[in-house]
Formats: C-alpha cells, structure tokens, sequence
C-alpha cells in the first residue's frame, strides 16, 4: 500500500533500522548510569512520544514514568524559549533521579527553561536524552547528557518530529520536502 506521507519526504536521514539499534544502545548505556537507582523518566510532548516508548523499553533500571506538556511562545519556525507549561508532572520530583526524554534539541532554548524550572524543585539529579540534536542551531549552552544522532540544520520530519501536527507516525526521520 502506498505510505501518503512519503510524497512529502525529500530522503530518509535515519531509517527505522538504525533507530532501532541506537535506541538500544543508549538504552543500555543509560541502564548502566543509572543501576540500583529509581529514575523518573520524563516525557516531553508531543515530539518524544515515540522515542519515550522505544527507550523507556530498552531500559532494564527501576524508572517511573512521567508527562509534560510544554509550549513555548514563538511561532512555527523560531521558539522564543519561554515556556509554558500546559501539563506539569503528576508527582513531585524533590530528591528524585529525573531524566527528560526529548526528541530534538535545536535552539536549546526550550530545555533550557524547562530544566530552570526543574531545578529549583531540587531534584537529586536531573539529565536529558534527546533523539536528535542540532548543535548548529545552539542559542544557549546546553547540551543533552545522552544523544542518539547529531543532525544538520534540516528541517526533519517522522518518529515524533510534525510539520504542522503530521508525520509524528513516520517510524523513521526523514527531512521534509520544502513547499515549491
Ligand atoms: C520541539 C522539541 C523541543 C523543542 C526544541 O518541540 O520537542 O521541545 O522544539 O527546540 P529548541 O531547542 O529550539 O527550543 P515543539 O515546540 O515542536 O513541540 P512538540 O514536541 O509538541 O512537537
């Protein structure tokens, strides 16, 4: 059956195979970090959605999970890194391990503020995993603790990355196709 979505993808930049292999590894390697340990994981919606589900599987340490829901005002190309939290976390984070599951740090702008906010609710650590990150685009320094892939500055689509609300179902990344 013909996939609807894939007339909008210019190529595939990472192939569901390959973040199938590195999803693992960083779940060992985060496994490993975080032995004999009770961590909260973090999921960021939208975009971590399916990252969350895949690495949250690869790990074998005691975790909780856990949501937010942020939005930062800005518009669709350019995030302004305030954020608004939409959703907070169910349950307190004083004194507890947090790792925030993210799919993209770009800007780092967003992360930025958001691990502010974490802070001064004083958990005993607190450390990021993102999918994918674009150094290129840094406006702060910030960088995750855990990386899947380093990307260029490609506006990416697919495995929880939207243009506009859509492709989040793509089980790979692929760089969208710009509009003619
Ligand atoms: C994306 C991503 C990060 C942020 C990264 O979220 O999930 O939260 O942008 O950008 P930055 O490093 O430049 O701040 P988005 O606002 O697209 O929301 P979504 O997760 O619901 O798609």
């Amino acid at each position: 059956m013909i996939n609807e979505m894939e007339k909008d993808v210019s190529r595939v930049l990472i192939s569901e195979e390959e973040i199938k292999k590195r999803v693992k590894e960083m779940g060992a390697q985060i496994s490993e970090d975080y032995a004999g340990k009770d961590v909260i994981i973090v999921c960021i919606l939208k975009g971590a959605v399916q990252f969350f589900s895949d690495l949250s599987r690869a790990l074998t340490c005691h975790c909780e999970m856990d949501f937010m829901s942020i939005s930062s005002y800005g518009n669709a190309m350019r995030t302004s890194g305030i954020v608004r939290i939409s959703k907070d976390l169910d349950n307190s984070i004083t004194n507890r391990h947090v790792l925030i599951i993210e799919d993209i740090m770009d800007s780092g702008l967003t992360l930025n503020h958001l691990t502010n906010i974490l802070k001064t609710r004083q958990p005993a650590s607190l450390r990021i995993a993102c999918l994918l990150d674009k150094p290129e685009r840094r406006e702060c320094a910030i960088s995750p603790d855990y990386v899947g892939f380093v990307i260029p500055n490609e506006f990416v689509i697919g495995y929880g990355l939207d243009y506009m609300g859509h492709f989040r179902n793509l089980p790979y990344v692929g760089v969208k196709k710009t509009d003619q």
